[in-house]
């Protein structure tokens, strides 16, 4: 059982700083996961938090307790990488029982140890064969297994799934999710796979460039991202971003776009926007794809006029790319969509998943909802 805390951790390799000043605690039975693009300082926020990596500035805490100057083997976390090495000529029994045997247990005890892990991790059918006879996910389950049965206060995973194939990877993210519910272990996962993220984590913290974007749970973060790293990183097609300006009519502000304009009843998104830009200038309206309504006839109110594109037929849903003034969204659609492209057709965004945000720092200004939505005229 274990609680990890990272209080403004900075760590420079010469001119690159890879971690600024990163903040976050990791709750007991936690499932955390570090979502972030290659170079974001996922890998060495891990090795930190082991103490493979010494920081420049910062103090990290397992159990409450100052570990910085606690040598790694004696923080009793285990850390799973990206890149597994079994012993190829040991089978799997003994490839598990390697850590144990370093620690001169009873064979007895090992014993026990490895069929139980195995067990848990449906590899007990396996424990005679040698690494070269498994599949890449049964050798992904040994290199677990060789983790847990060592029992450690808690789990590092370095993106243990990114060398599998994708149908092997959704199986073992059910696993991944099972084997924790079991374990009842703080896990902190690396992933930049934001459907690894999204699917398995009880909270997320986003990382860019060093920089910690956002902390929160799966569905707080996709719904109210802090930011459009944020807001882009999460989501398959991403969120559509749309330039727009700030705009003023009869005395009330608006948000304008050649197509259609927003108009701003809410007084907290009145505030957001003027505090922040004045009029004339620019902003960044976001909506995700699955937000967005197809209509091949003109509709009532609130439809925006648009083109048809491009589309991309997925078996399940179509993908369609969508010209809205001299932008391209995109839009999920039904599997049997009719549309070509070069056809006229009309938009209905939802007026409750609006997002705005400040073109030039990135820092979102408002998240419309249910309550206080962005009326489409
Ligand atoms: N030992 C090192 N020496 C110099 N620079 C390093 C070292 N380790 C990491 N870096 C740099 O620090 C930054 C963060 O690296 P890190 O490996 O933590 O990223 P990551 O998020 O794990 O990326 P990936 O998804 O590619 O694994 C990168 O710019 C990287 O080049
Ligand atoms: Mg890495």
């Amino acid at each position: 059982m274990a609680t990890i805390r990272l209080e403004n951790i900075t760590k420079k390799f010469k001119d690159i700083t890879a971690l600024k000043n990163v903040s976050f605690a990791v709750e007991d039975g936690e499932f955390f996961c570090l979502l972030g693009p290659p170079g974001a300082g996922k890998t060495t926020t891990l090795r930190t938090i082991l103490g493979l990596e010494r920081q420049d500035e910062g103090i990290v805490y397992i159990d409450g307790e100052n570990v910085n100057k606690v040598h790694p083997s004696r923080r009793d976390i285990a850390m799973i990488f990206q890149n597994l090495a079994l012993y190829p000529d040991k089978n799997v029994f003994d490839n598990i029982a390697s850590p144990l045997r370093a620690r001169e247990l009873e064979e007895e005890d090992i014993k026990t140890r490895v069929v139980d892990v195995a067990k848990k991790l449906k590899i007990d059918w396996l424990l005679e064969k040698t690494p070269g006879q498994l599949s890449g996910g049964e050798r992904q389950r040994v290199a677990i297994g060789r983790a847990i049965v060592r029992q450690p206060r808690a789990y590092l995973m370095d993106e243990p799934l990114s060398n599998l194939d994708a149908k092997l990877r959704l199986k073992m993210r059910v696993s991944m999710k099972e084997l924790q519910s079991e374990l009842k272990q703080t896990f902190v996962y690396v992933t930049h796979d934001q459907v690894e993220a999204l699917s398995m984590s009880d909270r997320i913290g986003v990382l860019d460039e060093g920089v910690l974007q956002q902390i929160g749970n799966p569905e707080d973060i996709y719904r109210n991202p802090g930011n459009m790293f944020v807001a882009k990183i999460l989501g398959n097609p991403s969120m559509n971003f749309i330039k727009c300006s700030v705009g003023k009519e009869a005395g009330a502000i608006n948000v304008k776009h050649s197509s259609f304009t927003l108009t701003l009843e809410e007084k907290a998104l009145k505030k957001a926007v003027q505090d922040s830009r004045n009029v004339g200038s620019e902003v960044t309206l976001g909506i995700r794809p699955e937000n967005i309504t197809i209509f091949v006839e003109k509709q009532g109110d609130g439809t925006v006029p648009a083109e048809i594109y491009v589309t991309e037929p997925l078996g399940n849903k179509t993908i369609v790319d969508v010209k809205i003034g001299e932008e391209i969204i995109k839009v999920i659609t039904q599997a049997a969509f009719p549309g070509k492209p070069g056809q006229n057709i009309w938009l209905r965004m939802k007026e409750s998943k609006f997002h705005l945000f400040d073109t030039e720092s990135g820092n979102y200004l408002f998240h419309a909802s249910e309550d206080s939505p962005l009326r489409v005229n």
